[in-house]
């Protein structure tokens, strides 16, 4: 027995109560978060998205039906509440905003009734994901996520507001496009109309911007959805969000520039922390030597050190052999970690395996100054002393070394920072320190296509003084693209972009295209530079990303309203499903026999 509005009006939200009200008669509506019934007086916790109010139903105030309609109330119900602000008559709730107040009931409505939710929803659930996911929008009524959704949203608001005085136009871009080659695998959509012919989604809107810097916009943003057929992780989504953005007639520093002042404000605005500006750049060469990421944390030291020369002529063959094979050695101390016992270092070593390592070589510098080590034998005794004093290391220390490919030894020694950070709770959470990080390669070579890929994407500008490399070392030449880094987390990456025909042609000589190819792929893109491109450059952020840093959460789907889970499907729908044979048939469209959807018949034949 659902009652309905029939012209009553709110009046406020819960929270928004304080004790400057007490005296007002005011009309609130919500759910039931919490209902105790004393005997002649009824306590009802009532939630809505701005927080909690304790509601008092009592026989004498809001009469006899009113009072047998709230003694049915129950968990998630949703009502319309009248009556009066008054101090509260018990114990104050200092946990509450609204602790100090209550509402005395002259009049109810029960809107909806509910049945018993399967998880109750209450701050920091207990529950499992899995059944969170499911009833997504159950767990949506939780004030975590809620608190996380309110900041996403002033974080689009704040960005909107911030590049729209900046001279940024919001221009939106397609969803259904051409498939281009370069990045992440894309999300193909069947075409009617043109049977066996595909749309992608769009990874980025990358063209389409540069494209818009063409056609004279000059500067443009978008709050856009992306989509990446990738392996999910923590801080990845199949479909995500980019604030992404390009302009015209500039070059890296006044990209910078002005995302640095957006950052500031937005850190400023919603979580009152001051970002000091400028804000810190390192080439990525110099993150890679020191901290063996690019996306460095920068909240904790416990840096790389090169030590290859030291070794190089050690009787340890794990050293010289893989510095023979043109691989480095490098160590990590870790401070005051000496006496970590045997099982914790045997752990970190597998720890490493996992990213590639042979093995880890370990030395702990014992407080008598003697050493505990898997290779200290190998070494005389002023190679140690020249080992150690290389990794600053003192009595009470652990040193560990990996050697090999400087690729593996960058991975295996960043990842081992990290861990030992997490370990040793080195890390804190109420710090932020934003990093640029620049001069990436412009190519990595893959093993898996035989032949140099861009580490950005092919439109990226190389610098200038290595131009000359482009064909002849491929692998040196560095790009003007930079990534802002939080914490450890890639928060967006953009660059300068090639504006000129013959850079253009060189680069994707260099990535292996034919010229036809190329016309093929970014025809559009190409044809559109020879008619007066600006010099441009942009970036783009993961909104995602950015919320889950500034919310303290540790994964994406906590700022997510309906997220996907690790095998892309979405728990709520159960998307992706089959679909009708017919559909499909319309399509051209036929699964192959072993394919078909579990769940579902839909497939011809
Ligand atoms: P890039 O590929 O670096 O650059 O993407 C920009 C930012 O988007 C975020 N991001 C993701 N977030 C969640 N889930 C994902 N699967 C995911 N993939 C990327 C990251 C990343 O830094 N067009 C260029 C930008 C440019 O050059 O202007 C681009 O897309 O935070
Ligand atoms: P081994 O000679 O394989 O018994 O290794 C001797 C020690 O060196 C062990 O502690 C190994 O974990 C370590 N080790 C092996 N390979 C490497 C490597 N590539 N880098 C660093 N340490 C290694």
């Amino acid at each position: 027995m659902a009652e309905s509005m029939k012209g009553l009006k709110r009046t406020c939200r819960c929270a928004e109560l304080d004790e400057s009200n007490i005296g007002q008669e005011v009309t609130v509506m919500g759910w039931v978060q919490k209902n105790r019934n004393k005997g002649g007086i009824i306590f009802v916790d009532l939630r809505d998205r701005s927080g909690i109010l304790q509601l008092i139903f009592e026989e004498n105030e809001i009469g006899t039906e009113g009072f047998q309609k709230a003694m049915k109330l129950r968990s998630e119900f949703v009502v319309a509440v009248t009556g009066l602000v008054t101090a509260r008559s018990g114990a104050v709730n200092e946990n509450l905003a609204t602790g100090a107040i209550e509402v005395r009931a002259s009049a109810l409505r029960i809107l909806s009734e509910s049945q018993t939710p399967p998880f109750p929803v209450e701050e920091d659930s207990k529950t499992k994901e899995e059944l969170r996911l499911k009833y997504r929008y159950l767990d949506l009524r939780r004030p975590d996520l809620q608190r996380n959704l309110i900041l996403r949203s002033q974080v689009t608001a704040l960005t909107r507001q911030f590049l729209a005085e900046e001279g940024f136009l919001e221009i939106e871009t397609p969803i259904l496009n051409k498939s281009t080659p370069e990045g992440a695998r894309d999300y193909l959509v069947p075409s009617r109309v043109h049977p066996g012919s595909f749309y992608a989604l769009p990874q980025s809107p990358q063209l389409f911007k540069q494209l818009l810097m063409c056609s004279g916009y000059d500067r443009y943003f978008q709050i856009a959805k992306c989509f990446r057929d990738e392996d999910l992780r923590a801080d990845r989504q199949p479909e995500f969000t980019q604030i992404d953005m390009e302009l015209s007639f500039v070059d890296e520093d006044d990209v910078m520039d002005v995302n640095e002042r957006l950052l500031q404000k937005l850190f400023r605005k919603l979580l009152d922390i001051e970002v000091p500006l400028p804000i810190q750049r390192m080439t990525w060469q110099e993150a890679m030597d020191r901290f063996g990421s690019d996306k460095p944390d920068i909240r904790f030291g416990m840096e790389l050190h090169d030590v290859s020369q030291i070794v190089k002529e050690c009787g340890f063959g794990v050293f010289t052999g893989a510095l023979e094979a043109g691989g480095s050695v490098r160590g990590i101390n870790a401070k005051g970690q000496g006496a970590m016992p045997r099982k914790k270092i045997d752990a970190l070593v597998n720890f490493a395996k996992d990213f590639g390592a042979k093995g880890l070589a370990y030395l702990c510098i014992n407080e008598d100054g003697s050493y505990k080590s898997s290779f200290a034998k190998f070494l005389t005794p002023e190679e140690l002393e020249a080992l150690v004093k290389a990794m600053e290391g003192e009595p009470g220390d652990l040193l560990l070394f990996a050697a090999d490919a400087n690729k593996v030894v960058y991975d295996v020694l960043g990842n081992l920072r990290l861990e030992l950070a997490r370990k040793l709770e080195l890390l804190n959470k109420d710090e932020y320190r934003f990093l640029w990080i620049t001069e990436f390669p412009l190519l990595e070579y893959s093993e898996e296509e035989g032949r140099y890929v861009a580490m950005h994407h092919p439109f990226t500008m190389p610098v200038e003084e290595d131009l000359p490399y482009l064909q002849t070392e491929p692998g040196r030449v560095r790009a003007r693209a930079y990534d802002i880094v939080l914490n450890g987390t890639e928060l967006g990456g953009g660059s300068v972009r090639i504006h000129q025909d013959d850079i253009q042609e060189k680069m994707f000589e260099t990535l292996g295209f034919t010229k036809e190819a190329a016309y093929e792929q970014f025809g559009f893109l190409l044809n559109a530079f020879k008619y007066g491109v600006p010099p441009h450059a942009g970036l783009a952020y993961g909104l995602d990303r950015m919320v889950m840093l500034m919310a303290k959460v540790d994964s994406i789907r906590d700022v997510i309203a309906f997220p996907k889970v690790k095998d892309a499907s979405c728990l709520m729908t159960e998307a992706p499903g089959a679909v009708e044979a017919s559909q499909l048939e319309e399509l051209g469209i036929q699964v192959l026999a072993g394919e078909e959807p579990e769940n579902g018949n839909g497939y011809v034949g």
